[in-house]
């Protein structure tokens, strides 16, 4: 490709990725599938690492992240974001009414109703139509830079097209959508690591993640209520709304223009209940003055606007006594602390427990046994406590100390740098986290033994027959017949369902069920598809691990951790004599000879097959598969999106480097 041919596909490709994009998000037209928009999206990354000078900072691209950052940089912000003053009565809000009357002195004047959204305030720049930076509210005076993150965001345009409107900035807020938050909260589960507390912590937590491909992943979204700058061709809010939903943004449809107070009241009670419809937390609803001109009569106070108020809706609370704070150990060894509370009816149900999360929040909200506090039944299952009710801290109360010992087992408790949760590092001694790690093993997505529960697991472990996962392999049954609650039909059915599922469950699953810190079920599955053994991923070097797409130096370190562990190797040891340690030859690929005494390296991202398709069709037909190039390497198999430095130095090697193309000829 000549660079004039280059620049002519990166524009092309731009303007057909932005052009699916906003139908999309603005349209809700899906135009092409998932796959045929990441297939044109893969196509431009690769243009653009060849030819990096015409990669624009706008380019669709910048949306996979990929970019760290070590500190986020602060911006003194061009127009303070200010705060909203508070109201949780129709009183209130009647007195807010009458403040404004006075200050417009008998002028008409219309209110715009929006939803208060839970998430993270966001203020975006752009210039001559691009997005050129992305900040946090901060103090109000100044914030964090969190342009990258922010690029990240799918519904946030990079360009504007078709904008007479250039140079401005926009305010809305990032959240996390409640089901990416959930899908986020069960990947979490699967590799043992600590729940996030709420989405408007996790999407708070994620904007300020230094690394924006993790960010991206997260797919936050983003809702835009505001428009600033010097040449707004607007004079009201609710024509800024209609303007940025023209002009690309995400504007939700659910504002409404009031003409009075009352109105506003039907709003609120509108809402009360539809909102938990909405695919994001919500607290109150936004009042706010829709004439530009009428705002800045009423103008501010040193904190907040006078012509907008927030009307927050009664959550469903209760005050109770903190009666103790349990710590629960999970299999991981992450420590939860728990509330233990004097019973309380909440939304229909008696509230006894509620999650603490971690020390960061007991110490943030300073919460005390034998306080009086408020719990909350907020979107999760589990209810949170929410504060303290001061006026009522017995006077001989003192701060929580957090434990620093494990509660099951007394071993000194460890903290990682910049990880929030307390761990538990007796792995191989601590009750939970040997019997969480057995639970864990039986689950349906891992090894899915049927007949196995926690009681049972409870009750072999207090017996001393079931310490670990190879235990599980020895069981009899007459061990299980004598145990209170098995009868003849039940023990049998558990063995049973032992060897089936030794017989039946493949290689990734059992890779997943053995619980290895951060391989959840899609890691392993990559892990598995890539080394096809358990010996090669045991043998896997820390640089062979990082080359396997999607796998990073977090996950190859625990992998590598893992299998130092003289434990784990015993476990693995024991293991294999009953389960898939390695895939099944695939029957599907063709056999020959072809390839024999040819040695390849497979690297980056293909159109029709996956890497791990290429590596095991090379392999059914007698090549060998190497992971770095060096002069004894016959053939560099080239896709997509692969690192600069493999192809400089095959090409300096003098080393064939074929396409997806060349390679099914060359087989055929
Ligand atoms: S307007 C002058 N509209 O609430 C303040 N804010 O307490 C203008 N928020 O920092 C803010 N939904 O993060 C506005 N529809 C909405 C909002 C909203 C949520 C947040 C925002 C702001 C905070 C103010």
């Amino acid at each position: 490709m000549t660079p004039i041919e280059a620049n002519l596909l990166v524009n092309e490709l731009t303007e057909k990725i932005n052009h699916y994009n906003f139908q999309y998000y603005q349209k809700s037209i899906s135009e092409v599938s998932d796959k045929e928009f990441d297939t044109l999206l893969k196509q431009l990354e690769a243009v653009e690492q060849q030819f990096p000078e015409f990669k624009k900072p706008e380019s669709p691209t910048q949306r996979v992240g990929g970019t760290i950052t070590k500190t986020f940089e602060t911006v003194v912000h061009k127009y303070p974001m200010l705060s909203l003053g508070n109201t949780y009565s129709q009183e209130d809000l009647t007195e807010f009414d009458k403040r404004v009357q006075k200050g417009l002195e008998g002028q008409t004047y219309e209110y715009v109703c929006e939803l208060k959204y839970d998430g993270v305030a966001l203020s975006v720049s752009y210039e001559k139509g691009v997005l050129t930076l992305a900040t946090t509210r901060g103090d109000g005076t100044k914030g964090d830079n969190i342009t990258n993150n922010a690029k990240t965001i799918k519904s946030l345009p990079l360009k504007l097209y078709n904008s007479t409107l250039q140079d401005f900035e926009v305010r809305g807020e990032v959240f996390l959508p409640r089901n990416e938050f959930n899908r986020i909260n069960t990947e979490r589960e699967d590799i043992g690591e600590a729940l996030l507390a709420n989405p408007r912590n996790a999407a708070s937590g994620t904007v300020k993640m230094q690394d924006s491909g993790v960010v991206a992943k997260r797919n936050l979204d983003c809702y835009i209520y505001s428009l600033l700058g010097k040449n707004i061709p607007t004079i009201s809010h609710s024509e800024s709304l209609a303007v940025l939903k023209e002009m690309g943004f995400n504007v939700p449809a659910h504002y409404k223009v009031c003409s009075s107070i009352e109105e506003v009241f039907s709003f609120i009670e509108e809402w009360k209940e539809k909102r938990f419809e909405l695919p994001l937390d919500t607290d109150g609803i936004v009042i706010k003055i829709n004439n530009f001109s009428q705002q800045e009569q009423l103008g501010f106070t040193a904190k907040s606007p006078r012509w907008a108020i927030s009307y927050k809706y009664e959550s469903e609370s209760a005050a109770t006594l903190l009666e103790s704070i349990s710590y629960q150990v999970g299999r991981t060894g992450a420590i939860t602390p728990v509330a233990n509370l004097a019973p309380v009816q909440l939304a229909g149900t008696t509230v006894k427990r509620a999650s603490l999360h971690n020390a960061n929040e007991i110490e943030r909200l300073d919460i005390r046994v034998n306080d009086t506090v408020f719990v909350e039944k907020g979107g999760e299952i589990i209810p949170k406590v929410t504060g303290v009710e001061l006026k009522l801290r017995p006077t001989n109360s003192t701060p929580t100390q957090y434990i620093t010992e494990c509660p099951e087992c007394n071993t000194p408790l460890t903290r990682k740098e910049g990880e929030a949760s307390h761990y538990c590092p007796n792995e191989t001694g601590c009750p939970p986290q040997l019997k969480g790690k057995i639970e864990h093993f039986i689950q349906r997505k891992a090894m899915n033994i049927d007949g196995f529960g926690k009681e049972t697991i409870e009750a072999l472990f207090e017996k001393g027959l079931l310490n670990s996962i190879e235990d599980i392999y020895s069981l009899t049954y007459e061990q299980l017949i004598a145990l209170d609650r098995f009868a003849e039909k039940s023990s049998k059915n558990l063995i049973e369902g032992i060897q089936k599922s030794a017989l039946e469950i493949a290689f990734p699953q059992v890779l997943f069920a053995l619980g290895i810190r951060y391989v959840g079920a899609t890691v392993a599955e990559k892990l598995a598809n890539h080394f096809e053994s358990i010996e090669k991923l045991k043998e896997a070097t820390f640089e062979e691990l990082i080359e396997v797409a999607e796998i990073g130096e977090r996950i190859a370190s625990s992998v590598i951790d893992y299998f130092s562990n003289p434990r784990n190797q015993k476990t693995i040891e024991v293991l294999s004599k009953f389960v898939n340690f390695k895939i099944e030859e695939n029957t599907s690929i063709a056999k020959s000879s072809k390839l024999v005494g040819l040695t390849f390296v497979v690297s980056g991202v293909f159109q029709q097959f996956s890497r791990d398709e290429i590596t095991a069709t090379i392999k059914a037909n007698g090549g060998k598969v190497v992971s770095s190039v060096s002069g004894k390497l016959n053939y560099l198999v080239a896709g997509d999106k692969m690192g600069p430095s493999k192809l400089e130095k095959a090409e300096k090697l003098g080393i064939k480097i074929i396409s997806e193309e060349d390679f099914q000829n060359l087989i055929q």
